[in-house]
């Protein structure tokens, strides 16, 4: 773990004012209104979840007693229940004694529907753990609707009857739902029939194939039933959540955000990994809350967040502005603002380069980039087959034309991006080619009417085979060749990895393997690049992209002792969703106007991912556009920094391994 709230622990916390490691002296601020534990990553703090869980059973076995937990879906708690697994499995932990209740299920829903919670329960925890059959309840998504009042009120009953809830594991959704209690949702509210916000068909929507398919309610337990459990534990993992989960922690308790409710719980945590917790006081502006070390990241963001906030250039904010903001010891130390101010003003000019990939012949000092070699091998790892034009195009572009030897890896196939409709298109079209051409190939024929013919009868939530998955696999591989061929980068440097982690022909993937790995490895040793350029996202973290960026970062630190990695440098940039934040970036590509239009045209090859995508999510703009206004909000940021005004910019951090 690496924060506490320093006042609001429990008994067992940190002393107050003392950082846990017995750091330096906390200030009494504090802007948190629920005790919330920050970890690196969802791994360390699911594990430490999972054994407060494992100490109540255990607790509760000795004292003769059922273990009453009420559990949460989603992908939030998964890293959870692998845990409790573990545990059970290697360290003999047994849940005989443990009764669980779920807090929803869709409605309508099958139990063994691909999508029911019942059936997400039963393979991520109840399967693999001697928990009695019977000990586990979800809500019964089969109900008639005329019944679901009386089902409510008995699934409370039955609560009662096992002795109230030991322990309620929560998630917390965009919109700050907790169970489907949606905003609105009354603190005294009890089980019930809920309609799920718009927000939460979408979010869901890639589970059920297009929002059209997403059911519209659902049956929840209601606020005053998870209040009433004794603990309330609340996870949240990723930047998406962090808006949310700062409204909770340290805004008032409102029905618009209903997680805030755990406020006016005595025994609540909330247990967040760094992304989620990005958008709290003490982490976003943490010299308001604690003493802090000015060192050059720490001024670098405390200085830009000042500048943008009081809407000032940095070179003209004054001794008053430091003064009243909370940085008179950064004041203090250098004497004037002046003096700072220049100091981040050059931090932030030397982040701007035209020469992604140095410039040639140039004092590289204050450049993010070396010079030599002058021509660099270029590898940028593209975890489906659009994100290398989408997230950095314009950089992609400028190190073709720079006279780099610039190799992609596609690390996924993206197949399951694509519709239906258009696989058969394309299958359709292969069929008929062939028999205009006379081209006879009865095996292919075969296979692409195969897939036709399965794509035709294929039911809602049903997989793939394996040949439409193909099918969509090669529509995918084709757009990106094309933008490859836009760029003016050989085909042959187009290397589709297809990592074996993603082939499961649904959004859940397998966890990644050494084969993904040894796939990853392979194609760094065979280009041995000056720089690799990979998608370094927080905001997914159970995403795709996330999988795809361990791959990356785990192939280097294996390779890294080898002589060709001295020379190489690892870039991250930013997937479709999120820009780094201003302080964080160390290099910033600029676009000018006819750049801008012509990456648009690279992205416009993947025609499979527009108009309407099959995982659109919360974001109905097309990926175009949120790529143009991603790049233009980051040149837009640094104008008003103070810094010249670009059209568009595309931003990097760099990985020191
Ligand atoms: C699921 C549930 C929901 C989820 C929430 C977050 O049982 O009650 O409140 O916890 O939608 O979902 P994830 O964790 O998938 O972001």
């Amino acid at each position: 773990m690496i924060t506490e709230s320093p006042l609001l622990d429990n008994p067992d916390g940190p002393v107050p004012g003392i950082t846990p490691t017995g750091g330096p002296i906390q200030s009494a601020i504090t802007y948190e209104k629920i005790p919330t534990h920050i970890y690196a990553d969802a791994k360390d703090a699911s594990r430490a979840v999972a054994q407060e869980i494992a100490d109540l059973i255990r607790q509760k076995q000795s004292e003769g007693k059922p273990c009453v937990l009420g559990l949460a879906t989603g992908s939030s708690p998964k890293t959870v229940y692998a845990e409790l697994i573990r545990m059970h499995r290697e360290e003999g932990l047994s849940f005989r004694n443990v009764v669980t209740f779920n807090l929803d299920e869709y409605y309508p829903m099958e139990p063994d529907s691909l999508q029911s919670y019942w059936r997400f329960m039963r393979e991520q925890l109840f399967d693999h753990v001697d928990i009695p059959q019977g000990n586990y309840h979800v809500p019964d998504g089969t109900v008639r609707v005329d019944k679901v009042g009386e089902f409510a009120k008995q699934y409370e009953a039955d609560i009662e009857a096992a002795g109230g809830l030991d322990f309620q594991l929560l998630g917390i959704g965009g919109n700050g739902h907790i169970g489907f209690n949606e905003p609105g949702s009354l603190i005294n509210s009890h089980t019930r029939l809920m309609m799920l916000d718009n927000s939460t068909r979408a979010a869901a929507s890639s589970d059920f194939g297009g929002l059209p398919k997403t059911p519209r309610k659902a049956i929840t337990m209601g606020v005053a039933s998870i209040l009433n459990a004794r603990r309330v534990v609340l996870l949240a993992w990723g930047e998406r959540k962090a808006p949310v989960i700062r409204g909770a922690v340290e805004g008032l308790v409102t029905e618009l955000n209903p997680a805030s409710y755990l406020q006016t719980h005595p025994n609540a945590l909330f247990v967040i990994d760094e992304a989620a917790a990005s958008e709290l006081t003490r982490m976003k502006t943490p010299w308001l809350v604690d003493s802090v070390v000015w060192d050059n990241k720490m001024k670098k963001k405390a200085v830009t967040y000042l500048s943008l906030t009081l809407g000032k250039p940095v070179l003209k904010l004054t001794d008053r502005d430091y003064n009243d903001n909370g940085m008179s010891d950064l004041l203090a130390q250098y004497g004037q603002a002046y003096d700072i101010n220049i100091d981040v003003f050059n931090q932030l000019q030397h982040t701007i380069t035209g020469w992604p990939g140095g410039k040639p012949n140039a004092d590289d000092t204050n450049r993010p980039e070396r010079a030599l070699p002058a021509h660099k091998r270029c590898l940028i790892f593209s975890p489906h087959p659009d994100d290398d034009i989408i997230s950095m195009g314009g950089t992609f572009q400028r190190l073709v034309d720079q006279g780099h030897e610039v190799h992609i890896g596609y690390q996924t196939s993206g197949n399951i991006a694509v519709a239906d409709d258009e696989a058969l298109r394309f299958a359709d079209y292969v069929v008929d080619f062939n028999a205009k051409f006379g081209i006879k190939s009865p095996e292919a024929t075969r296979i692409f009417q195969d897939a036709a013919a399965s794509l035709r009868e294929k039911k809602d939530s049903e997989k793939d085979t394996n040949e439409v998955r193909y099918v969509k696999g090669l529509i995918r591989m084709g757009e990106a060749k094309s933008t490859c061929r836009f760029v003016g980068i050989p085909v042959e440097n187009a290397h589709f990895l297809n990592m074996p982690f993603y082939e499961t022909g649904t959004v859940a993937k397998k966890p990644l393997s050494e084969e993904d790995i040894k796939i990853t490895m392979a194609l760094i040793e065979e280009i041995k690049p000056h720089q690799i350029y990979a998608a370094g996202d927080l905001a997914d973290p159970h995403g795709t992209h996330k999988v795809c960026l361990d791959a990356v970062l785990e192939a280097v630190r294996r390779l890294k002792h080898k002589n060709f990695m001295k020379d190489c440098w690892v870039w991250l940039y930013r997937g479709a969703w999120a820009e780094w934040d201003i302080h964080e970036i160390e290099m910033a590509v600029p676009m000018s106007p006819d750049q801008v239009m012509r990456k648009r045209l690279g992205i416009f090859k993947h025609q499979s991912q527009k108009d309407g995508v099959v995982y659109q999510g919360t974001d109905s703009r097309e990926f175009w556009q949120r790529a143009e206004e991603r790049n233009r909000a980051t040149a837009g940021l640094y104008n008003r920094l103070g810094l010249a005004e670009y059209e568009a910019m595309e931003a990097f951090v760099r990985w020191r391994f």
